[in-house]
């Protein structure tokens, strides 16, 4: 994930950077400043450290001084002058005073996404520290694993400083686009078609967008032949890891040993839904003593789904059985689940039904961040 501070003359200006910007970067400080003097917008700067800073003044006279002043903060960072004038002498004064890039009003998106490349080019053994692979699997099918997946996803996009992927891991067909009522134009099969050149810029073309969350959907159809190849999958969920603060990856009832150790590596937690039946507890224990065996064990974090106080097998039985603790259990409510699946929406976004602040509290604990409950009996969100 590339960090990008944006100083504006105004928040009009200031708005038609940030919106021809690629998902795969995070804005972490913007600044309306024309000329930018005031010494506490100079300490809100240096403070976000952005990698790269975009700089615009109202007038091109001052935008040099502007540049000069931004690189004396921020030596280490890049800096793309931003102007509607392209005058030769413009361009070598901006330069000269520390910009590395020149971009002309109104932007444009290639032009933006080139210089982007021409910066992670340079600096692709300085990246920013890799996001977090947060993966949710299960041993037998229909436990709840694509909405657990969802609903993390939602949830954790929440956080003031998160930024969310969804990944739709499950071959050939999955889940999460018929869930959240998506019609991607990209799927899976494309990063994978396009993996020698993939670097977060291309992948932003990649996601679709749902709320807060960017969803690289699954393929989507049958007759695509084998799996695709583990190195593949692996360097795609890298990218990922640049691009995001948090990937979470639906890898319902992985069958596929390959894919449980890779996601065993890269993962820091790997969520193990079951519920309370005894085919699905016999099928998780032998999953949880291959996670053993990868060495991965201590990722594992059982959740049981739909579980209600009268379950035949209790929660001690379990955990009994499986020799481990169970991270955490979200109630049975179908009502609540269908309404969001028929709605097209992530059920934490909807209502304040049980099941929805179970599936809040879970990504606190899991995520160790914290939703804040506001005066007014709303959610709002901030990161401990
Ligand atoms: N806590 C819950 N209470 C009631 N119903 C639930 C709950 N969680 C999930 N469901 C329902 O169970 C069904 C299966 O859920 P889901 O598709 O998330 O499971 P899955 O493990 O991903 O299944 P698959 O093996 O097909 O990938 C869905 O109809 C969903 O609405
Ligand atoms: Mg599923």
């Amino acid at each position: 994930m590339i960090k990008i501070a944006i100083i504006a003359p105004s928040s009009e200006a200031k708005d038609a950077i940030a919106n021809n910007l690629p998902r795969g970067v995070r804005v972490v400080e913007s600044l309306v400043a024309d000329g930018f003097k005031e010494s506490a917008q100079q300490g809100r700067l240096r403070s976000a450290a952005p990698q790269i800073a975009l700089v615009e003044t109202a007038n091109a006279e001052d935008l040099a001084l502007a540049v000069r002043l931004v690189h004396q903060l921020l030596p280490g960072s890049w800096i793309f002058a931003v102007s509607e004038k392209t005058d030769p002498e413009l361009i070598i004064e901006t330069v000269r005073a520390g910009a590395r890039e020149f971009l002309t009003k109104p932007l444009d998106r290639a032009a933006l996404a080139e210089a982007l490349d021409r910066f992670m080019a340079e600096n692709k053994s300085d990246q920013a520290e890799p996001g977090k692979v947060l993966s949710v699997t299960s041993a037998k099918g229909g436990a709840g694993s694509t909405s657990v997946a969802i609903n993390l996803a939602s949830g954790t996009a929440g956080f003031p400083m998160a930024h969310v992927a969804l990944v739709d891991l499950i071959y050939p067909l999955g889940d999460i686009t018929a869930y959240l009522n998506l019609k991607p134009k990209y799927t899976l099969a494309d990063a994978v078609k396009s993996v020698g050149r993939l670097d977060p810029v291309l992948l932003d073309t990649f996601v679709s967008q749902s709320g807060e969350v960017s969803v690289l959907a699954g393929p989507g159809e049958f007759g695509m032949g084998p799996s695709f190849p583990i190195d593949t999958v692996s360097k795609i969920l890298s990218v990922f890891r640049q691009a995001y603060s948090h990937t979470i990856v639906d890898a319902s009832s992985a069958s596929d040993e390959q894919l449980l150790r890779l996601l065993s590596e890269v993962s820091e937690s790997i969520v193990v839904v079951l519920t309370p039946e005894i085919p699905a507890l016999w099928r998780t224990l032998r999953l949880l003593e291959l996670m053993d065996s990868h060495g991965a064990g201590d990722k594992a974090k059982v959740v049981l789904n739909r579980s209600h106080k009268k379950d035949e097998i209790t929660r001690r039985d379990i955990e009994k059985t499986l020799g481990r603790e169970i991270f955490w259990c979200l109630p049975n409510d179908y009502r609540a689940s269908i309404d969001a699946i028929n709605a097209g929406k992530p059920l934490v976004t909807m209502n304040h039904s049980g099941l929805a602040g179970s599936f809040r509290e879970f990504t606190e604990r899991l995520t160790g961040m914290e939703f804040k409950q506001s005066k007014k009996g709303l959610f709002d969100f901030f990161s401990s």
